[in-house]
């Protein structure tokens, strides 16, 4: 698979750190939920291009929710209407659909879940340390049920978890590995399945770099065996991060 000039039509900025992407891409429009694209900005600085979920895709176009972390993504959040990336995907497994589960999604991670809440019947929760009426004006017409970390009380997304949907027979989880290790201390492991956003270079299976640790003493790649993967696959008692 080969990176194709890619049209901007649009960034939006969310504040908070956030905003969107979106191209122009009849390839990425065809993405599915859980489905990502590598995107670079065609120079030598920074050279490896980065993985972004799709968010929403559709009509020849194809949304990103991006974090801005770094180099990488605060040069993405200068471009403009008109300017090219360089865009490789869809990649990875698509999640398949499943009954109803309960999509537990850490900040950014919300991503991958919401695209997923827009093809198939489940119950988004997310948590964000702070309000952003931007973003969750965004996940409408979803029915979110938002969580702030550091106003109204409090409380994390696991916190709700516990306190209104402790026994689901399935949870699909997006965000840091602290929120994912809390989930799996508040329920059982065999009913949670995990998206990985780690580091990632080539996203095609050959560089290795997005290896996260299997059980058995094995290495999954997330570009080509993930980004999905059972709880119960990975190996939380080797590093992850
Ligand atoms: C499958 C997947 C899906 C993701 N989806 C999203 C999403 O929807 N939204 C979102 O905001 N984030 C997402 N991420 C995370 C996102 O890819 C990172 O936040 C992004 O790569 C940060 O890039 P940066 O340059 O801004 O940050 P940095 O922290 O500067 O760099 C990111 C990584 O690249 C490495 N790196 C930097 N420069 C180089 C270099 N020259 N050579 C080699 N490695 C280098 C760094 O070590 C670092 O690990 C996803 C990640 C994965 C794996
Ligand atoms: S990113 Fe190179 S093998 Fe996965």
């Amino acid at each position: 698979m080969f990176s194709k000039p890619t049209r901007v039509l649009e960034i939006r900025d969310l504040g908070s750190k956030l905003f969107i992407i979106s191209v122009e891409s009849e390839e990425l429009s065809r993405a599915m939920p859980g489905q990502f694209a590598t995107i670079s900005l065609g120079r030598d600085d920074p050279f490896v291009p980065r993985p972004f979920s799709v968010f929403n895709a559709g009509d020849g176009r194809a949304d990103f929710l991006v974090k801005i972390k770094g180099r990488a993504t605060a040069l993405l959040a200068r471009l403009a209407e008109g300017d090219t990336i360089l865009a490789t995907g869809p990649l990875g497994r698509p999640l398949p659909e499943f009954d109803s589960p309960v999509l537990v999604a850490g900040g950014v991670g919300v991503a991958p879940l919401a695209f997923y809440a827009r093809k198939h019947a489940a119950r988004l929760l997310l948590g964000l340390p702070d309000p952003n009426p931007g973003l969750v004006e965004t996940l409408s017409g979803l029915d979110p049920v938002v969580i702030y970390e550091n106003t109204h009380g409090g409380g994390t997304v696991v916190d709700l978890v516990k306190e209104k949907y402790p026994s689901e027979s399935l949870y699909i989880a997006c965000g840091p590995w602290a929120m994912v290790r809390a989930l799996l201390e508040a329920v059982p492991a065999e009913r949670v399945i995990i998206l990985a956003e780690g580091m990632m270079a080539c996203g095609v299976g050959t560089c290795l770099v997005c290896a996260l640790p299997a059980k058995g003493g094995k290495y999954m790649r997330v570009c080509t065996e993930g980004p999905w993967f059972r709880a119960t696959d990975i190996d939380f008692t080797r590093p992850l991060e």
